[in-house]
């Protein structure tokens, strides 16, 4: 990252560069420790001089341009291709079809209550136009030429029409506000339920993709509110036309000339909105690195899991400087946009001053002229009031419903994706059980993301792996740290499916089955078990049955947890994550050895469950309980009848294995019985022999220095 940073000629970049910050790890490389800011001092960003013309807006944005490296693993990056785009041409052709959206999703989730904003948003498009040809009235009445009593009193009726009107269209947005209020929460809702269900049902290799991760961070951060957003301005954006309609439409059927007149009132507004608009939004989009950024470094203040080592190696003070930084930057950018925001108000009010006085000097002259009586003159006074206020709605509205439009297709391509990559139901149920699995010539390779380029790719995990694991015994995986053992395991489990190859219960090749259905079937103590912030009781049964104690005391006796459950403040039932009240922490070991009594719980029926795979399941214990673990993986093998498949490094464990397999960069390179595999020799032996050494050698040495 240093070195292009460091080749961007923008400003903002080459401050980056001097902080020495890589984007995923904010606290920088070590050669920059202790760094201060940067010696020179950081270079004007921005163009030079004061406060531009609201014209240059747009090039300032360019030349603020996040560098496209950084944006290829950034979460953000959708929105830089998009908002190229974001001229109002191409806001208002995307309009039809993002409002059309809206009102789809809002059907889906609220018809009612769509229907309800409907009714009432056209309520009160009526209701406006019902009062301006109610003043329309009253000035007629007012300005008639008989004594002034009487013309009051004929204007009575007039106005209180008028009053009805306008509590009519107060009624009305307030019963439209209620519907869109009650619209809002339901498509939002909607929108996480169904993400929620594609990001738990998408199979797990989707999550190796780096791509569909930035998705999934971008739906989960704003894409659902997003929805809920774009139904809201997309009403908002049709209620303001509604007025503008309205107005219009009075107006005209006054006199056609009127009608270019509110044009005419309009646009300085629509300059200055638009204006703001944007340069509000590229200065956004300008600051999202800094912002993310900002947000990474006080993540990392915030964590618990960074919280002892911050301390440790006294991080505080260096992460408050990082973040300062970029603070100020973020400050200083949006200060200049208060002025410029300012400048733009001033110039669109003049405008808006000037445009107003061409309005009523129009309508003078269309008076002297004898175009259009009085009243009408003072009503046109009134709708272009109105005309102006409902196009302050639709502008901002119109903004917000592009912006929202973006998060929301960014959303949908994440479903249709996930749903692409979501197994198929409806095959066939997994077999109950099996005398053998064969493994047979599997290959496999992690799936890179679409951002991942073909030079540093890495080889096939697993190449060419024949294997045959027999019911009921132990086969044991041994390799070296990289050789495959996990990749196989997870194959085994069905959550990766072979490139090539299959993977067989006897006759039944696993990719024919309902994948869900086939790991219900097994249990797994993983490598990398999750602390779920649950209770201990909801770590071990998980999904499973909750009212078998005798179940539960099986599997916590056979891995040992029992005696860690013994010690928890409320047994069972305490609470495991220290962020929450009465929370409590195990300890590395013995969280896993709560996962390993989650495999033997899910495993505690082995006509149901014929497989427990365990990888390094005893990485974190002692020697006494790795001891006695392994003791429990056999007895559970001959209780159960279920085969088991045991990954670790401890050889003098594996020897009690039926069939050891030797892993060697994806390669099954021997497998027997550990007999067999010493008299052969090759690695298994070597490693065999390098273990057996250490340990004579340190009980030599216990034994002199006894
Ligand atoms: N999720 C993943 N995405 C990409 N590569 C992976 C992933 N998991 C493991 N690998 C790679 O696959 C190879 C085998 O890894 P693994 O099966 O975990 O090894 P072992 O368990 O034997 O230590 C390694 O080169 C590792 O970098
Ligand atoms: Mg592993």
């Amino acid at each position: 990252m240093r070195a292009h940073d460091a080749a961007e000629n923008d400003a903002e970049d080459a401050q980056d560069a001097g902080s020495g910050a890589p984007p995923d790890s904010p606290a920088g490389p070590a050669d920059a420790a202790g760094c201060g800011p940067p010696a020179e001092p950081p270079p004007e960003p921005g163009p030079a001089g004061g406060a531009p013309p609201p014209g240059a807006a747009q090039e300032d944005g360019r030349a603020g341009d996040p560098d496209p490296e950084e944006l290829a693993s950034s979460h953000y990056r959708v929105f830089q291709d998009r908002a190229r785009q974001a001229t109002w041409w191409a806001m208002a052709r995307r309009m039809p079809a993002l409002v059309g959206r809206a009102l789809v999703l809002g059907w889906r989730a609220g018809p009612g209550d769509l229907a309800a904003t409907a009714v009432f948003g056209l309520g009160m498009g009526a209701a406006t136009a019902w009062a301006l040809v109610a003043t329309n009235a009253v000035l007629e009445e007012v300005f008639a030429a008989v004594p002034t009593a009487d013309r009051v009193q004929a204007a009575l009726p007039s106005l209180a029409l008028l009053a009805a009107a306008l509590v009519a269209r107060g009624a009305c947005g307030a019963l439209a506000g209620r519907a869109q209020a009650r619209l809002e929460p339901r498509v939002v809702l909607a929108a996480e339920r169904r993400f929620n269900e594609a990001v738990t049902e998408v199979e797990v290799a989707a999550f190796d993709d780096s791509d569909f991760n930035d998705r999934v961070f971008r739906g989960y951060a704003t894409g659902c509110d997003q929805r809920g957003n774009l139904v809201r301005t997309s009403v908002d954006a049709l209620t303001g036309l509604l007025g503008i309609a309205a107005a219009a439409g009075v107006l005209g059927s006054m006199h056609p000339v009127l009608l270019p007149l509110i044009l005419v009132a309009m646009l300085p507004q629509w300059w200055g909105s638009a204006a703001a608009a944007r340069l509000r939004y590229r200065l956004t989009l300008r600051l999202t690195r800094v912002m993310r950024r900002k947000f990474m470094l006080q993540n990392l203040m915030i964590d618990r899991r960074t919280a002892a080592e911050l301390r440790s190696y006294t991080m505080g003070p260096r992460l408050r400087a990082e973040f300062d930084r970029f603070a100020d930057r973020e400050l200083e950018a949006r200060l200049r946009l208060a002025t410029r925001m300012a400048l733009i108000q001033v110039t669109g009010g003049a405008l808006g001053g000037i445009a107003t006085g061409v309005v009523f000097a129009a309508l003078g002259l269309l008076l002297v002229q004898g175009v259009i009586p009085l009243a009408a003159a003072g009503a046109a006074v009134v709708a272009v009031r109105v005309a102006q206020g409902a196009l302050g709605t639709v502008l901002v509205s119109v903004n917000q419903v592009y912006e929202a439009g973006l998060y929301v297709a960014d959303l949908e391509e994440l479903e249709e994706t996930a749903r692409a990559r979501t197994p198929r139901r409806g095959l066939a149920p997994a077999p109950q059980g099996f005398a053998r699995i064969r493994v047979q010539d599997v290959t496999f390779t992690y799936p890179r993301g679409a951002d991942d380029d073909g030079d540093d790719a890495p080889g096939p995990a697993l190449a060419g792996v024949d294997l045959e694991l027999p019911r009921g015994r132990t086969v044991a995986l041994v390799g070296e740290n990289g050789s495959g053992k996990s990749t196989l395991a997870k194959l085994l489990s069905g959550l990766y499916a072979p490139d090539t190859g299959r993977v067989c219960w006897d006759g039944t090749d696993l990719a024919r089955v309902d994948p869900e259905d086939l790991r219900a079937r097994i249990a797994v103590i993983a490598q990398d078990h999750t602390h779920w912030p649950m209770t201990a009781r909801q770590n071990v049964v998980m999904s499973g049955p909750e009212g078998e104690p005798e179940r539960l005391a099986r599997a916590a006796g056979a891995a040992h947890a029992d005696t860690v459950v013994a010690d928890l403040p409320r047994g069972w039932e305490t609470l495991l994550d220290k962020r929450f009240a009465r929370g409590h922490e195990p300890s590395g070991g013995q969280w896993q050895r709560l996962a390993a009594a989650r495999g033997f719980h899910r495993g505690d029926d082995g006509a149901a469950v014929p497989l427990l795979i365990a990888d390094e399941p005893t990485s974190a214990l002692d020697a006494r309980a790795e001891h006695r673990f392994f003791t429990s993986l056999h007895a559970h093998a001959g209780r159960t009848g279920a085969t088991v498949v045991l990954i670790t490094h401890r050889l003098a464990s594996v020897r009690m294995a039926d069939v050891i397999v030797v892993l060697e960069r994806g390669r099954v390179v021997a497998q027997g019985s550990h007999g067999e595999l010493m008299e052969r020799g090759g690695v298994y032996r070597e490693l065999w022999e390098l273990q057996a050494r250490a340990y004579r050698d340190d009980a030599a040495g216990a034994g002199r220095a006894g």
